[in-house]
């Protein structure tokens, strides 16, 4: 892979074995509206991927529910065959239906059939990193994951899969999966605005575990406070390079995966993360979300 990588801001994160570089790509946003169906603008989709891969970015965030198995297709016709250095991070536990939605599915049954389908649809005979995602679209819902997580855990003795990981998870629920076995990630909700997992992600760090938050620029509803405004304003900078910035700066095993479908959007990203912020900046930053 290209070593431009060095130059991406944040460094490398170790997910157990596999390095990824901390500043990753959410490719969700590469299906059509409403993350259904393929996408407009198909070669701006793939031109995206690779723009990603040239970048020297090595960690990509899917799902086979994104359009659905648009984004994964996307991916492997980009991408494929995939540099040694390249780890693609997929979840199962919901699909979509016919309005849109992500009802869960979660049964042992529907686990199996989503690893099988993220294998074929990105061409791989083993997955990187599978998150189980629980809870439902309104956020995380208490209740034990045991079943389905040991389901994925039979699939990774079996090869399919390197390395687990949870979504949308409680802290009960994390540390639920870690009694059952390793997992290398969380993927939860979390920017400026919404610090609901604080506690969380400074936990999580201690044990060398990667948080990665998304939605980190506010996902479908873009980041809206004057606090942001302001900073952003003094630094001569967009909201969306110091939301980014400040990700990477709060917590070392937060690892960002922005979503863009736009190549422009992209490298923008990558410039603002790496953008500095002043102990005043992140003080002022600091109580958006308090
Ligand atoms: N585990 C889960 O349940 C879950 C849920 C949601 C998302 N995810 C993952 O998290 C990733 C990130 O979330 P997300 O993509 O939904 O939200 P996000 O990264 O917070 O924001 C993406 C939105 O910001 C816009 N954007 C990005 N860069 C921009 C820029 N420089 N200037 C202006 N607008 C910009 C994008 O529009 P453009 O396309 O126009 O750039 C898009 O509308 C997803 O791709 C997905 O992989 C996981």
């Amino acid at each position: 892979m290209s070593t431009l990588s060095i130059s991406l801001p944040g460094g490398t994160w170790a997910l157990g074995d596999l390095t990824v570089t901390r500043f990753g790509y959410g490719a969700m946003q590469l299906a059509g509206p409403w993350v259904m169906g393929p996408p407009a603008d198909r070669d701006g989709a793939l031109a995206v991927l690779r723009e990603a891969a040239d970048l020297g970015i090595t960690h990509i965030d899917t799902s086979g529910a994104y359009g659905p198995h648009i984004t994964n297709q996307l991916i492997r016709e980009a991408l494929h065959p995939y540099s040694g250095s390249l780890r693609i991070v997929t979840k199962v536990g919901a699909v979509r239906d016919q309005e849109g939605g992500w009802p869960p599915a979660r049964r042992p049954e529907d686990l199996r059939r989503a690893v099988h389908e993220n294998l074929r649809d990105l061409g791989l005979e083993t997955l990187d990193v599978v998150n189980l995602r629980l809870g439902d679209a309104q956020g995380p819902r208490s209740g034990s994951l045991a079943e389905a997580f040991e389901t994925l855990v039979e699939l990774q003795r079996q090869g399919l899969i390197r390395h687990l990981g949870v979504s949308n998870a409680t802290a009960e629920q994390v540390a639920e999966a870690r009694s059952i076995a390793p997992i290398v990630c969380v993927q939860n909700m979390y920017n400026l605005a919404h610090r609901q997992d604080d506690e969380l992600i400074d936990e999580l760090a201690e044990q060398g575990i990667a948080y990665v938050p998304f939605f980190p620029l506010g996902g479908f509803t873009p980041l809206q406070s004057s606090a942001l405004t302001a900073v952003a304003s003094r630094l001569e900078a967009t909201p969306m390079s110091v939301a980014l910035a400040w990700l990477l700066r709060r917590s070392p095993n937060i690892l960002l995966i922005p979503g863009t479908s736009s190549v422009a959007h992209l490298r923008e990203n990558v410039a603002g993360a790496g953008l500095p912020l002043s102990d005043e900046d992140l003080a002022e930053l600091d109580e958006i979300g308090r």
